[in-house]
């Protein structure tokens, strides 16, 4: 296929908070945003809190529909009308900052995986389970991790049984929000790697969104700065230093953040 994975021309989206009787508020979270992914990219979105990064991904996956724009996967309308398409709805899998909110706590880890399996693949019981178990060997939870709850297990685990939950639909794009953003340093790297593992072997196009800059040099091709809903800057992540930035704003995101480094040998998967 030749084209961007996803085209976003002039997204805009504006919060109305009614505050009876006073005058509504309005918020603008996105102002005609326009952004091309590629496939197979990798894509970081930096800023601030407030600055429209968890909209801007919900409204790429369905979960936050624009007044204004357009966003098309793979040259096809992911809103239709009044409906979002089905197939985008499947290649756009969301994983977020707290494992919890995508994780049914009263299921299993092998059942969590294995219920959007049966959905998307209409598997049986019996295949699921098996899909689901190959899916936990793939993001490193293997032994009796499956037959646990997600409350019995660490905060590095359970993101790594929401990647594989998200990757059971087999999306073409995985969103990251702030997915790494509650782990510690030394676990948040063994996840990073896991990401940038999956994106080789299942050929997928990534959008990670953080307010870490320094993550997202370590694992994206390209990053996007936003500011009040628009991008004030995208670059190339090898371009993301002092030194070479146009704004002065991602000029302070860089000076406000620690450093991370690669690791240098593979991480121990024990978190
Ligand atoms: N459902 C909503 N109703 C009203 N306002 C909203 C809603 N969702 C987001 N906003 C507002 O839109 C703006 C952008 O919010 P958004 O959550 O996209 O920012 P963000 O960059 O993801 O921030 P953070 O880093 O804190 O997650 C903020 O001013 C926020 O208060
Ligand atoms: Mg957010």
């Amino acid at each position: 296929m030749t084209g961007p994975l996803l085209l976003a021309e002039g997204v805009t989206k504006v919060f109305k908070t009614s505050r009876w009787p006073a005058t509504p508020l309005r918020t603008v979270a996105i102002d005609d945003v326009s952004l091309r992914i590629e496939p197979g990219e990798s894509v970081g979105i930096a800023g601030e809190s407030g600055s429209g990064k968890s909209t801007l991904i919900g409204a790429f996956c369905g979960l936050v529909r624009p007044d204004r724009g357009s966003i098309q996967l793979r040259g096809k309308d992911v809103y239709r009308g009044r409906r979002f398409d089905r197939r985008a709805w499947r290649s756009m899998q969301l994983v977020f900052q707290d494992p919890y909110t995508s994780l049914n706590p009263a299921m299993t880890v092998e059942q969590n995986v294995a219920e959007p399996l049966r959905f998307w693949k209409r598997l049986d019981d019996a295949a699921a389970r098996r899909a689901a178990r190959e899916l936990l060997e793939l993001v490193g939870l293997g032994g009796t991790v499956a037959e646990r709850r997600p409350a019995s297990l660490s905060g590095g685990q359970r993101q790594r049984v929401s990647i594989a939950r998200a990757l059971a639909a087999e999306p073409e794009l995985l969103l990251l929000d702030e997915s790494v953003s509650a782990l510690d340093v030394s676990v948040q790297a063994q996840i990073l790697e896991l990401l940038m593992r999956v994106r080789a072997e299942r050929d997928l196009t990534q959008v990670l969104v953080s307010h870490d800059i320094s993550v997202l040099q370590l694992v994206c091709d390209r990053v996007i700065v936003m500011q009040a809903g628009r991008i004030v800057e995208e670059c190339s992540a090898r371009d993301l230093t002092v030194e070479k930035v146009s704004e002065p704003y991602t000029r302070q995101l860089l000076e406000a953040v620690p450093t991370l480094r690669a690791p240098s040998a593979p991480l121990p998967q024990g978190d």
